[in-house]
């Protein structure tokens, strides 16, 4: 039996790639620093939970054990995360670092966590420039990108057998911030759907149920190199939004604002001004095949929040109401104020 340890494996990413491996036949452990976050469904496919703190070199390295034949690293942030990584790298058949699309700078440096935002001429390859490496604070918009850039890096460098996967915002069952609860508490609290720009923007979805087939197709075949992981289809946000009110049986009241958010009014997460699109041949040349296309993804994790929302035993995974990333995407009162002003001004027209 082939074994796979997975490094910070109880978050959306490893979750779903512990239980692909798992239920294709591999010894699967997942680490983590709290035994409490250790998902059921894992447990429950026989995958192991180590508790191990990445920062760790030593708690790592018991976890890790004498090696292994798919080593996966969930939470590699830094060089630092990346050098203390080698040494098993050294003694797995083959590695995986989960990097980010944050790593991509367009012509003249933007990129998804700039103020100015990014403009790519098309599909981004993995040739595409990225921002230039650097060890600010990894937790910081400026930071992020140039912090995986460093990681990237150190592994590539090594000339180990390791595949550095590059996905965009991504889905899942467990995610920590589930974007797509935008939309679904929305359809829960019987809300229109008001979108800045028609609701025309993408940023590419990544489902963690992709990035789990990548991850086993680059176990199967160890290399150096770099892929971007997307789901097939790159849907806009009036799209997503569509998708998950027909998986809930809804059906919107759409308001479809012509130009940009006015205050909280049209935000979603996915409103990118120019498309964010990653190509995805390099990893079909090395024969990926989706596990599926967005909406037949999202699925599982539209069915997870409503669940938890009604009463689930996870509820207090979900967003709480001040939670400051979600806040502004439910600002009721905006929104009311501005349907009262917009029928007033069509009254008075009419
Ligand atoms: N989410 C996205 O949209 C997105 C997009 C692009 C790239 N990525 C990349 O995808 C990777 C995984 O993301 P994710 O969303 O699955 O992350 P996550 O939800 O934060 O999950 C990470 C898991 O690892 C554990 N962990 C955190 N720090 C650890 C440490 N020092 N040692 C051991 N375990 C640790 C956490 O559990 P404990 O707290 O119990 O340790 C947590 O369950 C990250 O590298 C991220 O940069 C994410």
């Amino acid at each position: 039996m082939s074994r796979a340890i997975v490094l910070g494996g109880t978050g959306v990413v490893g979750r779903a790639i512990a239980l692909r491996l798992a239920r294709d036949g591999w010894r699967v452990d997942v680490t983590g620093r709290e035994a409490r976050n250790m998902p059921s469904d894992l447990t429950a496919a026989g995958v192991s939970f180590v508790r191990a703190d990445s920062r760790d070199a030593t708690e790592v390295a018991v976890a890790f054990g004498a090696g292994a034949d798919l080593l996966v690293d969930c939470v590699c942030y830094t060089a630092a995360d990346a050098r203390r990584l080698l040494p098993l790298a050294r003694d797995a058949t083959s590695t995986v670092m989960i990097s980010s699309k944050a790593v991509y700078a367009d012509a003249v440096g933007n990129h998804s966590n700039s103020d100015v935002p990014p403009q790519f001429d098309g599909p981004i390859r993995e040739t595409q420039s990225t921002v230039r490496p650097s060890d600010i604070d990894f937790d910081s918009r400026e930071g992020y990108g140039a912090n995986k850039v460093a990681a990237e890096r150190v592994l590539l460098d090594s000339g180990l057998p390791v595949s550095v996967l590059r996905p965009s915002k991504i889905h899942g069952r467990g995610a920590a911030r589930p974007r797509e609860w935008v939309f679904v508490k929305r359809v829960l609290d019987r809300r229109p759907l008001l979108l800045a720009r028609r609701g025309a923007g993408v940023d590419h979805t990544t489902a963690a149920a992709n990035l789990a087939a990548l991850v086993e197709i680059a176990a199967a075949r160890p290399g150096t190199r770099v892929l971007n992981c997307a789901d097939p289809d790159a849907p806009s946000g009036l799209e997503i939004a569509r998708a998950i009110a027909r998986l809930l049986d809804h059906e919107w009241h759409e308001v479809l604002l012509d130009g940009d958010a006015v205050g909280n009014v049209g935000l979603h997460p996915w409103d990118a001004v120019h498309p964010i699109v990653l190509d995805m041949s390099e990893a079909q040349a090395l024969g990926y095949s989706p596990a599926g296309d967005f909406v037949s993804t999202v699925a599982d994790e539209v069915d997870w929040l409503v669940r938890e929302a009604r009463g689930g035993a996870d509820v207090a995974s979900l967003p709480s109401g001040d939670d400051p990333f979600f806040a502004p995407y439910f600002d009721y009162a905006a929104e009311d104020r501005f349907l009262e002003a917009r029928a007033m001004s069509v009254g008075r027209l009419g």
